[in-house]
C-alpha cells in the first residue's frame, strides 16, 4: 500500500481535486480493462465532487458508457429518502450524467430482510467486478470519516468491523438506533484506490490521532488497501496535522 496526503484550502478546492482524481482513476481503468468501477461516499461531503463530475468542466473527460457505480454503505431507508445516500448522488450525479440505470448498483436499505439484501448485494458486485485473490477489486473507492473516526457504515463497536468473509453487511448502529448495509473491510482493502474526502474542523481530532499513527482503533485506521491509499483534507479538517505529515 502506498498512502498520499493533500491538503486543500477548503471544501471547493477539495471538491476541484477530488474530480481530477476520479477523472484520472476512470481514464486509466477503462485504458487498462474497458470499464472503471467506482464506489460512491455517502454523507455530505462528496455532494459538490458529484456536482463537479457531472459539471460541464469534468463530464466530457469520461467515457460515462465505461462506468460501473455502486455504493459504500446506505441507510435503511427508501431511495427517494431525505437520508438516502443513492438519492444524493442521484441528483447530484447520475441523473445529470443520464447514466444508464443498468450501470448503476443501488443498496436496497429499505428491505426489509437486510441479510438478504446484503447477500443480493454482494453477489452484484461478484458478478460485476473484476476479481484478484478471489475478490472484487473496485478501481477506485470514495469514503468520508465521520467524527468518531467511522468510515462507510463501519462504526465503532460494531459487529461489522468483524466481518472477515462475507462483503457486504447489515449493521445496527447504536448511537443513531438505526440500521445501514455497508461494504466490509475485506472488498474496501482489495481496492486499486481508496479516496478519503475528509473536510472540516469537527474532523481534525480524530485525523491528527488517526494520520499520527497515535494508538487509536478508529475504524479509518483498518482501511489499508492493496493499492494506493488518499487523503483529500480541507485546511480545516487537516488544522491539528504537524506539518512534516502535510504534503
Ligand atoms: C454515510 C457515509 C459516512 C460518511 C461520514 C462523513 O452514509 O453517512 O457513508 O461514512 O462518509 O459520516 O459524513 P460527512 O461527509 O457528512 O461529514
Amino acid at each position: 500500500m502506498t498512502s498520499r496526503i493533500q491538503v486543500f484550502s477548503d471544501a471547493e478546492a477539495l471538491s476541484l481535486a477530488a474530480a481530477e482524481q476520479v477523472v484520472l482513476s476512470a481514464r486509466a481503468a477503462i485504458a487498462r480493462r474497458g470499464e472503471f468501477h467506482l464506489v460512491l461516499s455517502g454523507g455530505s461531503t462528496p455532494k459538490r465532487l458529484y456536482e463537479q463530475l457531472a459539471s460541464p468542466q469534468f463530464r466530457g473527460r469520461v467515457d460515462w458508457s465505461r462506468v460501473h457505480i455502486y455504493f459504500g454503505d446506505e441507510r435503511s431507508v427508501p431511495p427517494d429518502h431525505p437520508d438516502s445516500n443513492f438519492r444524493m448522488a442521484n441528483t447530484a450525479l447520475m441523473q445529470p450524467l443520464t447514466l444508464d440505470s443498468s450501470h448503476v448498483h443501488r443498496m436496497q436499505g429499505e428491505q426489509q430482510d437486510l441479510e438478504q439484501a446484503a447477500r443480493d448485494y454482494a453477489r452484484i458486485i461478484q458478478l460485476r467486478v473484476p476479481q484478484t485473490n478471489a475478490l472484487p477489486v473496485f478501481d477506485l473507492v470514495l469514503l468520508g470519516m465521520g467524527d468518531d473516526g467511522h468510515t462507510a457504515s463501519l462504526f465503532p463497536q460494531t459487529t461489522a468491523l468483524k466481518e472477515k468473509d462475507r462483503l457486504v453487511a447489515p449493521v445496527y448502529v447504536e448511537k443513531l438506533h438505526t440500521w445501514r448495509l455497508t461494504l466490509t473491510y475485506p472488498v474496501i482493502n482489495n481496492a486499486q484506490q481508496v479516496l478519503f474526502l475528509i473536510a472540516g474542523s469537527s474532523k481534525a481530532q480524530r485525523l491528527a490521532e488517526v494520520l499520527t499513527g497515535q494508538p487509536v482503533d478508529y475504524p479509518v485506521k483498518a482501511v489499508q488497501p492493496r493499492g494506493e491509499l488518499l487523503w483529500y483534507l480541507d485546511e480545516s479538517a487537516a488544522a491539528l496535522l504537524p506539518q512534516e505529515i502535510r504534503a
